[in-house]
């Protein structure tokens, strides 16, 4: 019994997946189980590159969600609304949901899975975090023995792209995001990839599969790429670092308290994630007793996308064809924990912190700063100075583990002496 696939959208994702399910050599025979019954577009006389009958097409997306022949909607329109409201109509309607659509999923999530367990049907998003590269599917069922400790991810592609190219060119953020939005490698509004948030959706999506609690994405400290100068990657460079925007889950200690964050970081230049660049995404996933395990790949675009999209599609089928009728739920594919996980406050993290000092060139000065940091409880793993311009010197300080808020407190202190040093920059570095 074939299933028939309600396809919403067929952009560059809608038509990926089009294509591999109309070109089925060589890949899984589960193929075979899955036609596109009908596909919702906004524009009927749009020129299409895949060969689909044009009486398959309809501009009523509603129409698909409720369609009683339809048994699994594909939604690949992105955006918060409509989308939502289609993926919930399916659900009711007993319908499986495959989405690519990660900023519903990680806004509304909680109410998708609720009504998705209600009706006895599955939710799949393999698409929605790090394009092609397998990992929710890994972390539901391959990783399901190992109790993760720590996720830390580049899963933003955008920005990758860009300090990769800051790293290479000495250029700065603005001259490379520019050139980026020109070469469509950026959008014309740059917000949700610079700023984090983008990345901090994916983390929800992650952390909740990885620790088995719902994520409120308000509780994600979020911190983008726009403070990042040609300067602090020369310098961190020098230091034996280079800077990646991660987004970071963390268990911490005994207390079950989850470390959730995007920020730019400073990242030894031998640890397997820093050789990462362009627009490639990888996802670094620590636990027990399987160690360490990193998943790397096109984070992005029409084939990879959809071939994460598929991979949900088969799984739906092999459970199909495997004589469930649909009506129950396959307990490892579904995501159906009920309580928010506990996120500690960015206050509360240790960490070790790189600062840029853009100070007057005079005798002490290092001195001083050292002193500072020591009379409010920083011990410092090293200070360089790295050179003078316009009778400013560089100071670099990168710092031993403390609390973010103990370390604010003095940064705070050194700042009242505004004769002394101006901060020029602030990162986190992690080992
Ligand atoms: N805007 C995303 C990125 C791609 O730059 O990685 C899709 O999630």
């Amino acid at each position: 019994m074939a299933l028939k696939v309600g396809l919403l959208g067929l952009g560059t994702v809608g038509t990926g997946v089009a294509q591999i399910l109309s070109d089925a050599v060589g890949r899984s025979p589960l193929l075979e189980q899955l036609t596109i019954h009908r596909v919702g577009v906004r524009n009927l006389d749009k020129p299409r590159s895949v060969q689909i009958p044009s009486d398959r097409f309809t501009t009523d997306l509603n129409a698909i969600v409720t369609d009683p022949d339809i048994d699994v909607v594909v939604e690949v329109i992105g955006g918060i609304e409509p989308a939502r409201t289609y993926i919930l109509e399916a659900i009711a309607r007993g319908k499986h949901v495959v989405t690519a659509n990660k900023a519903v999923i990680a806004r509304h999530g909680a109410e998708i899975f609720d009504a998705a367990k209600e009706a006895g049907v599955n939710v799949l998003l393999e698409a929605a975090v790090g394009g092609g590269i397998p990992i929710i599917h890994p972390l539901k069922h391959s990783l399901g023995g190992d109790r993760i400790n720590t996720i830390t991810g580049i899963v933003n592609g955008t920005t990758n792209y860009i300090l990769t190219r800051m790293a290479q060119e000495g250029a700065d953020f603005a001259d490379v995001l520019a050139d980026a939005q020109r070469l469509g490698y950026a959008e014309a509004d740059p917000t949700a990839d610079v700023d984090g948030f983008d990345a901090a959706d994916k983390l929800a999506i992650l952390a909740s599969l990885a620790f088995g609690g719902r994520v409120n994405l308000d509780d994600i400290h979020c911190e983008g790429i726009r403070s990042i100068s040609a300067t602090d990657i020369r310098y961190a460079n020098r230091l034996g670092f280079v800077i990646k925007l991660l987004a970071i889950a963390q268990r911490l200690g005994d207390d079950n308290q989850l470390s959730l964050r995007v920020h730019p970081t400073l990242l030894p230049s031998d640890h397997p994630l820093a050789q990462v660049d362009g627009v490639f995404n990888a996802i670094f996933v620590e636990g027990e007793p399987i160690g360490q395990v990193m998943f790397f790949g096109p984070g992005a675009g029409e084939g990879p996308t959809a071939s994460a999209v598929v991979s949900d599609l088969l799984n739906i089928a092999a459970f199909a064809v495997s004589g469930n009728t649909g009506d129950t739920l396959d307990p490892m594919m579904s995501n159906s924990h009920k309580e928010y996980g506990a996120i500690a406050p960015i206050e509360t993290l240790a960490t070790r912190f790189f600062v840029r000092f853009s100070t007057f060139d005079k005798p002490g000065t290092i001195g001083k700063i050292g002193t500072l940091f020591g009379k409010n409880g920083v011990s410092l793993e090293s200070v360089v100075q790295t050179e003078v311009t316009d009778e400013k010197a560089q100071v670099v300080v990168v710092t031993h583990q403390v609390k973010e808020g103990d370390f604010r407190a003095a940064l705070g202190a050194i700042e009242q002496y505004d004769n002394l040093a101006t901060v020029a920059n602030v990162l986190r570095v992690v080992s």
